[in-house]
C-alpha cells in the first residue's frame, strides 16, 4: 500500500470508528457487532503501525490508551477555576434569585437548572476542533496535566463534530456510573486491592493513574456543563449567546449533556427543578448531590461578576443525605486485622440511596453506649457522599416499652478471649493476636501488601487457602513455601495455583528478601506503627538487634514515636513467639539493616529546590539522586537555597523568586554535569 492510499483508508477507518463509538456511547446503539468494529480497530492500529506519520493524537486507537505518566505535569488555567457557592437551603436560593433580579435591575433574562455532578472537574482545551489538554481542577489556578487519562473516556470527543468554536474550553465532570463502580469494587475485593469508598474516589483515583491503558479499563464518562469563550469572542444573536445554547451547541459538537437542563424563570420554577431531583436522583445512572442554577445570558455574567472564589451569577443547591428508618434485627462483631472489634447493626432491609442497606457500623462501644440501644429498636440511617450508611440515632417514637438494653460483648466473638481496651481509646480488642483467625489472616494480608514486602500473588483468598493447608500459619513460614506444596492447590477455586502460579508466587517471595528494613518492619504489624513510624525507628536504630534490645523510653525518644508506641514495639519484641519470627526472617536473608545508598558527598551542605519536568528523571528520581549524593531537595525557595533545578513548564513565580533572592538557576544538564564531575 502506497502512502497515499494507507492516507485515505486511515481517513475512512477513522470516521467510521468514531461514529460507531458515538452511538454506542452517546445513543447506546450498536450499528455493527463487536467482531467488526474491533476488526476496523484492528486494521487502523496495524495501518498506525506501518506509517506512524499517519498516526494523529486524535486517532481514535488513542482511545485504548499507552502513554505512561511518571508525573503530571502541573498547567496553569487559561481561565482560573471557580467553584460555586452552594448552601443546603431554600431560603438562600430565594436570597439569590432575589438579589440577581435586583443587581440586573430590569433586564430580562432567565436561569437555567441543572444537576450537579459528584465527579471530578476537569477543563478540556479545543483547538482547531481538536483536544489538546485536559487539566483537573487542582487549586482552580493550577492543575494537573491528564490528557492521556482522559483521551481514553469515551464520551470525550477527541475531533469535535459539525460546527465549533475555534478555541475554547469544555468544562465537566468525569463520574463513576453506579454500575460499573460496583462492578470494578467487587473484582477489587476479590483481588485483595482496598475498594474505593465511592464513585468520586473512584473517578479521581482512575484519572491519576500512572497507565493510561489502565485508565482506559475504567468505565469512566464526561459529562459537559460549561463552555468557556476566550474574552472577547463575538456571541450576540448567536445560539452561544446563552448557557443553555452553548449546551446544546456542545452536544451537537459530540460531547455528553444532560438531558435534564431547564430553562427557568420563576423562584418557583428553580423550587419544583429541586424537589424534583431530591426525590429523582435516585435513578439516575450516576450520582448527583445536587443541583446548579445559572444565569443564563452570558452578556450578564460580567455584569454581575464573581466574587474571590465563585461567579455571582451561579449557585448550587446541595442535597442533604437521605435518610431511612429502619429495624435492628441483632448486633453483631467484628475482628479487625489490629483485633479491634467493632459492632455492626444487622438491619431490616432498607433501600437508601440507589442501595439496599442491611447493615451498618455501630463504630466502638462508646458509640453504642450513647445511643443506649434496645432491642426491637428503630433506627435512623444516613447515606452521604459514601457508599457506607451511618447510623444517626434511634428512633424513639418506636421505641418498645421495657425493650432489654443491648450491651456490648465482652468476649472475642471468633476466639472467647475477653476483651481489653486501651486506656483513652474507645475501642475494645481482643489481645489473643496470635490465636485469633481474622488476626492473623489479617496480618498475613498485611505483611504481603504493597506497601510491606509487596508480595502482590498472594491476595486474600490465596492466603487463606495457604493457612487452611496449615502451609502458612505465621508471616515465616512464607518463606519455607517449596513449590510443590503449591501446585494443585484450591483445586476448583478462583484462586486455584497452577504451575504458573506457584512460579509466580515464589519470585515474588524470593524479590521480597530486597525490600529495605524499614518496610519489613512496617510488615511485622506492630501495633500503632505505621509506614512513617516504621521508617524513623529503623533510621533511629539502623538494625533490627538494637531495636529489640531498647527501652520503652529509648523508643519514645524517636521522633513522630509517642509512648504508646513505644510501648507497643517493647511489647512487640519482649514476646519469645515474635523474637522466633524476626529470627527465622532473618534466616530467610529478609533485611534487617538500614543500607545507605550514598552514592557521594557532591551535594553535601546544598539545598536545592526541584520544579518543572525533566527529561530523564522524574521528580521523585530526582529527588532522591539529591539524597544520594549528600544533599538535601525542598519544597520552596528561601535565603538557604543553593540552587533552583529548573525543568520544563515551571511555574512563573518560582522563577521570579529565585531572581530576587539571587539564587543561581540550574539546567537539568548542568545538574548531571554537577554530579557527576
Ligand atoms: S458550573 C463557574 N455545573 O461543582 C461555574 N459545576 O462547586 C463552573 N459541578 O467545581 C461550575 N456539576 O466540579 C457546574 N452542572 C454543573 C456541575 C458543576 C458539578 C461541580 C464542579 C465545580 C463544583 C462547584
Amino acid at each position: 500500500m502506497t502512502i497515499e492510499e494507507a492516507h485515505v483508508r486511515v481517513a475512512e477507518l477513522t470516521e467510521l470508528i468514531d461514529r460507531y463509538n458515538y452511538e454506542y456511547y452517546m445513543n447506546d446503539r450498536s450499528l455493527v457487532s463487536d467482531y467488526e468494529f474491533d476488526a476496523l480497530l484492528r486494521e487502523l492500529v496495524e495501518l498506525e503501525g506501518t506509517f506512524p506519520q499517519l498516526a494523529s493524537p486524535t486517532s481514535p486507537t488513542r482511545r485504548v490508551g499507552g502513554e505512561v505518566n511518571k508525573s503530571f505535569q502541573q498547567v496553569r488555567h487559561r481561565f482560573p477555576m471557580l467553584s460555586l457557592g452552594n448552601t443546603y437551603s431554600i431560603a438562600e436560593i430565594e436570597d439569590f434569585e432575589a438579589r440577581t433580579r435586583k443587581l440586573l435591575d430590569g433586564t430580562p433574562f432567565s436561569y437555567t437548572c441543572e444537576l450537579k455532578y459528584d465527579g471530578v472537574a476537569v477543563g478540556l482545551t479545543y483547538r482547531h476542533g481538536e483536544l489538546v489538554q485536559a487539566v483537573t481542577r487542582g487549586n482552580g489556578t493550577v492543575g494537573d496535566d491528564i490528557t492521556a487519562n482522559v483521551r481514553t473516556i469515551r464520551t470525550v470527543p477527541l475531533r469535535l463534530r459539525g460546527e465549533w468554536p475555534d478555541d475554547f474550553e469544555m468544562r465537566g465532570e468525569v463520574v463513576y456510573p453506579f454500575d460499573a463502580f460496583e462492578a470494578m469494587n467487587s473484582q477489587r475485593v476479590a483481588e485483595g486491592d482496598e475498594p474505593f469508598a465511592n464513585p468520586r474516589n473512584a473517578a479521581s483515583g482512575s484519572l491519576k493513574l500512572q497507565d493510561s491503558r489502565e485508565c482506559a479499563k475504567r468505565r469512566l464518562l464526561f459529562c459537559a456543563y460549561f463552555m468557556m469563550l476566550p474574552d472577547g469572542t463575538p456571541t450576540d444573536g448567536t445560539p452561544l449567546a446563552t448557557h443553555y445554547g452553548r449546551l446544546q451547541a456542545a452536544e451537537k459538537m459530540g460531547f455528553k449533556v444532560q438531558p435534564y437542563v431547564k430553562e427557568c424563570r420563576t423562584i418557583d420554577d428553580i423550587r419544583f427543578f429541586i424537589d424534583f431531583w431530591d426525590k429523582e436522583r435516585w435513578n439516575l445512572p450516576y450520582g448527583i448531590d445536587g443541583v446548579v442554577i445559572k444565569v443564563n445570558q452570558t452578556a450578564l455574567w460580567d455584569r454581575l461578576g464573581t466574587t474571590a472564589k465563585s461567579p455571582r451569577w451561579a449557585i448550587a443547591y446541595k442535597f442533604k443525605a437521605e435518610q431511612v428508618s429502619t429495624k435492628l434485627e441483632g448486633v453483631s462483631y467484628q475482628v479487625g486485622r489490629t483485633g479491634i472489634v467493632t459492632p455492626v447493626a444487622n438491619l431490616q432491609a432498607v433501600w437508601l440511596g440507589g442501595t439496599t442497606v442491611r447493615r451498618a457500623t455501630l463504630n466502638n462501644a462508646d458509640f453504642m453506649a450513647r445511643l443506649d440501644l434496645r432491642e426491637g429498636d428503630s433506627l435512623l440511617v444516613e447515606k452521604g457522599g459514601e457508599i457506607i450508611p451511618k447510623i444517626v440515632g434511634v428512633d424513639l417514637a418506636q421505641r418498645l416499652p421495657g425493650a432489654k438494653p443491648i450491651v456490648y460483648t465482652t468476649v472475642c466473638p471468633e476466639c472467647g478471649t475477653p476483651l481489653v481496651r486501651a486506656e483513652g481509646e474507645a475501642g475494645y480488642y481482643c489481645p489473643n493476636q496470635d490465636g485469633c483467625l481474622p488476626q492473623r489472616l489479617g496480618l498475613l494480608e498485611h505483611f504481603v501488601s504493597r506497601k510491606a514486602m509487596d508480595i502482590d500473588t498472594l491476595g486474600t483468598e490465596r492466603l487463606r487457602l495457604l493457612y487452611d493447608a496449615g502451609l502458612v500459619r505465621d508471616v515465616a513460614d512464607l518463606y519455607d513455601l517449596q513449590r510443590h506444596q503449591l501446585v494443585g492447590l484450591g483445586a476448583d477455586t478462583a484462586a486455584s495455583i497452577q504451575e504458573k502460579g506457584a512460579d509466580n508466587i515464589l519470585r515474588a517471595i524470593e524479590a521480597s528478601k530486597q525490600v529495605p528494613f524499614e518496610r519489613v518492619l512496617f510488615a511485622l504489624g506492630i501495633r500503632y506503627v505505621g509506614e512513617v513510624g516504621a521508617k524513623k525507628l529503623a533510621r533511629y536504630f539502623g538494625n533490627i538487634d538494637s531495636l529489640m534490645a531498647a527501652g520503652s523510653m529509648e523508643l519514645a525518644m524517636v521522633e513522630d514515636v509517642g509512648d504508646v508506641t513505644a510501648m507497643a514495639v517493647y511489647d512487640y519484641f519482649a514476646s519469645p513467639a515474635h523474637r522466633a519470627v524476626v529470627d527465622r526472617l532473618r534466616a530467610a536473608g529478609l533485611q534487617m539493616q538500614v543500607v545507605e545508598h550514598r552514592v557521594s558527598n557532591r551535594l553535601e551542605g546544598m539545598t536545592i529546590v526541584v520544579s518543572g519536568v525533566f527529561e530523564h528523571f522524574s521528580r521523585d528520581e530526582i529527588k532522591a539522586s539529591i539524597e544520594q549524593h549528600g544533599g538535601k531537595a525542598a519544597g520552596s525557595i528561601s535565603g538557604k537555597t543553593t540552587y533552583l533545578l529548573a525543568g520544563a513548564k515551571m511555574g512563573p513565580e518560582k522563577l521570579r523568586k529565585a531572581e530576587k533572592l539571587g539564587v543561581p538557576i540550574l539546567s537539568e544538564e548542568e545538574y548531571i554535569r554537577l554530579i557527576e564531575n
